[in-house]
Parts: structure tokens; sequence; C-alpha cells
């Protein structure tokens, strides 16, 4: 088939997701190999946001390969019901690496499984059913997932589509403090007002963060905020869900987001990096506490995909991966590297309101004036089928061989972690330039 071809039929008779239909030409990704991808006409490019957020071991590693194969010609399945070698080997694995006290596992193939199984365990456990999420969050695409999910991509299934109970709490952000506070002088006053909810709704399971926020802004809590929210959670008698999809798995600098912390939750859901993309995985890991009540009690659920053996057996040559690499304190020091970089490009463009991250995990925000933070679109352009100055931005990236994802306002920065310097420095010099667009359209003071 050519290029043209492919497009044509991808466009035509598969659904491009989250956006409108008309106008959608997808690029024909023929070829990838380490950080770099490679279009049907023999471009190259470098990409600076792991595809989705996932691709943490860049493309063609092989170990990752060779495990997918040795697994497909030793055992591809075997229904969830039956014991497997590569599932008592993960778990074990995972003993190794996750926060401790979590050491009962769900696996399922998405990160929005994880979460309607975290969401359906919590309520479970507990007999209580509301869910506190918070705005500015995303959180999966089908019912309890997308019903948690902060961000206006929950809009469309409002009402009928959204399950009952999940409330939303205020998102703690210091660049927009939803509240108009300013830290530190704020007092964190946005994970306070969480106690305030939860005492005075009463029947509250659970509360579901991303302890950083990844696509809605990488927004990263003062150290102070995830400690007092598990406090909160431990007196209230409420679960605390991590949602670590996006942000586990080294992103951060840290095996996962919560180690920043030393927090401990109740329930973690990831996907993603689990297998740096290799092959579909979604976990959801709880406490013995939550699951020793299910020996007594009907464990409600289930996948047919449920351990599948070809999804558990990369996952366990990618942690051994990012281990023997040492990829994950290599996260957290190309992170400097990347943090001095992207500060230096703050320091030159009137179009960045803000940097912010931890890790490999960093967004670029644009605004039309740093002073009043005016951003370029809006959420409500982001479902109406505006065009938005970040895709405008990416696009002009991709025609210099950069690959960033852009959300509203925003970039996401989230490259392989086996980037090198040369190649953040390729990147950041092409948004040095494609900044330029936006500078001249800010609105001076
Ligand atoms: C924080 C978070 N949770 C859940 C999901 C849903 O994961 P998936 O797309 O694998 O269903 C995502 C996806 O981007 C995410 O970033």
């Amino acid at each position: 088939m050519t290029t043209e071809e492919v497009v044509a039929i991808t466009a035509k008779h598969t659904y491009g997701t989250w956006r409108y239909q008309k106008g959608w030409k997808p690029l024909h990704v023929a070829d990838a190999e380490g950080c770099y991808f490679i279009d049907g006409s023999g471009k190259k490019y470098l990409d600076f946001s792991s595809q989705l957020m996932c691709s943490s071991l860049g493309h063609k590693n092989r170990a990752v390969i060779n495990a997918i194969e040795e697994q497909a010609n030793k055992l591809s399945f075997a229904a969830p019901s039956f014991a497997t070698t590569v599932r008592a080997e993960l778990s074990k694995l995972l003993l190794e690496v996750l926060p401790a006290g979590l050491e009962k596992f769900y696996f399922s193939t998405s990160g929005t499984e994880a979460n309607e199984a975290a969401i359906k365990i919590a309520r479970m456990y507990t007999g209580k059913y509301k869910i506190i999420s918070r705005y500015n969050s995303y959180h999966g695409s089908t019912a309890a997932s997308i019903s948690a999910t902060g961000d206006p991509r929950r809009w469309a299934i409002e009402p009928a589509g959204k399950i009952d109970g999940v409330i939303f709490a205020p998102e703690c952000n210091c660049y927009r403090c939803p509240l108009n506070h300013s830290y530190p002088d704020c007092g964190i006053a946005c994970v306070e007002y969480i106690d305030h909810m939860i005492k005075n709704e009463g029947n509250v399971a659970a509360i579901i963060v991303e302890p950083i926020v990844g696509t809605n802004g990488i927004l990263v809590p003062p150290d102070e905020y995830m400690p007092r929210l598990k406090e909160i959670c431990f007196q209230n008698k409420v679960l605390l869900i991590a949602d670590e999809v996006m942000s586990g798995w080294g992103r951060t600098g840290k095996w996962f987001a919560v180690d920043h912390w030393g927090v401990k939750p109740d329930i973690l859901t990831t996907a993603k990096g689990i297998t740096s993309a290799y092959a579909p995985l979604g976990l959801t890991a709880t406490t013995m506490e939550i699951a020793d009540y299910f020996n007594d009690h009907y464990f409600s659920h289930g996948h047919t995909y449920e351990a599948h053996p070809l999804t558990l057996a990369p996952a366990i040559a990618a942690i051994n991966e990012l281990r023997s690499k040492n990829l994950i304190e290599r996260s957290l020091q190309m992170g400097e590297y990347l943090k001095v970089k992207l500060n230096s490009l703050k320091s030159k463009h009137p179009s960045i309101g803000d940097v912010r991250g931890r890790g490999l995990f960093w967004a670029i925000e644009i605004v039309k004036n740093q002073k009043t933070k005016e951003p370029f679109n809006s959420k409500e352009d982001k479902v109406s089928g505006v065009s938005l100055t970040v895709d405008r931005l990416a696009g002009e990236l991709m025609k210099k061989g950069v690959y960033a994802a852009p959300w509203i306002s925003h970039f996401v920065i989230a490259p392989p972690l086996i980037i090198e310097k040369e190649e953040i420095d390729f990147a950041v010099d092409a948004f040095d330039e494609v900044l330029a667009i936006a500078d001249n359209e800010i609105i001076p003071n």
C-alpha cells in the first residue's frame, strides 16, 4: 500500500480519537527506532512525548521484543482462572518496585480499565459509593473513569452517561490556583477543602488523583500536598487511589510519583510505561487489607484478557530494562538538564507563561500575556473544533522533525527515558524557533 492509501483508509474507515473526524489526515508512521519515528516518506521525527507519554524505553528495544516473541512461542494465552508462570513472575517483580503495601494485583489492558477496576473495588470494599476526583484530570474513557475525568472529555457523556456519585474537588495548580490563592500563604487550602467535602458529603468511598497531573498540565503539587491528602483520607476512612497511568515507571524521576513524598496509596493504577507500550497492559494494585475483604466477599470483576500472557511478559522485560539501564535515576538527572533548557526558553519567549515538571515530565504553557495569564485557547475551544494555537505550533514543530503532544494551551514534554542531551538540545532549538510565532500573537501589557 502507498502512504496515501494508508492515510486515506485509516481516516475513512477508522475513528480518530477525541476529535472531529472531518479534516483528519493522520501521519503514516512507517517505522520507529530509539527516540525517533519515521513517516511513509522516510522523514525522521524526534519523539519528545514518547507517543502518548508511554514509549519510555524508546522503540525497537530488543529485550522487550524478545520477551513477547518467547512468550508467544511458549504460551500465548490462558484464561484468567488459571495460574501462569509469567503472571507469578511479574507479580514477584511488582512487589519489589511498587510502593510498599500494594500486594495484590488485577491486570487489564488499559489505564481506563485499571481505573474502572479501582473504582469498583473501592465501592465494593467500603460499601460507600461517592468518588471524589479533581478538575483538570483525566482518568479514562469508559463509564466510571470518564465520569471521574475533570477535563472536557467528560462533557459529551453528561448527563446520561455519567455514573452517580462522582464529585469534583479543586485541583492543585499553583500557577492558576482555582481558589485564587498563592502558595505558600494559602496553607494548601485546596487539600483542606477536600477534608471539608468528605465530611459534608458523607458516603465517600475514595478519592482518585494523579499525584502529578499528566495531560492536563504536568501539575506538580507542593511537597505537603500528597502527605496531607493521605492523612485526610486516613482520618476520614476514605481510600486514596493514585492514578499513575502516566506518571509511573520513572517518568517523574522515581518509580512512581507518590515515591517523591513517601505516600502509600490504598490503590495504585497504572498502564502505559509498565510495558513501555510494547503491549497493552493495565494494573490495579491494592493493599492486602482490601484484598482480604474479598476472601469472604464475591470479587465481582473480570475480563477475558485479564493477565494475558502476551501483555505480562513485556512488562517483566521493560521493568528489568528500567533497572539494568538505571533509567529511573537517569530520568531525574536528564530532567535537571531539560529543566534548565526549558527555563532558558521561558526567559526568552513572552508567550511562555509557565514551565513546570519533574524528571522527564514537563509542560510548556503558552499565554497571550504573562501578567494576566490569558490563555490562547479555552476548554470550550478544544471540544468545539476551533483551531488551537498549540496545534498550529505542533504542526510547525513536525516540519522541523520534532513531535510534542499539545493539549489546549500547553505541550506535554515526556521524551523516552533513553534520550540524550543532544536530542534534548535539538528539540528545544525547534521549540525556540516555533515559539516565535506565538510571541508575535501575544497581547502586550
Ligand atoms: C492519568 C491517566 N489515567 C488514565 C488514562 C487512561 O489510560 P488508557 O488510555 O490506557 O485507557 C490516561 C491516559 O492518558 C491517563 O493519562
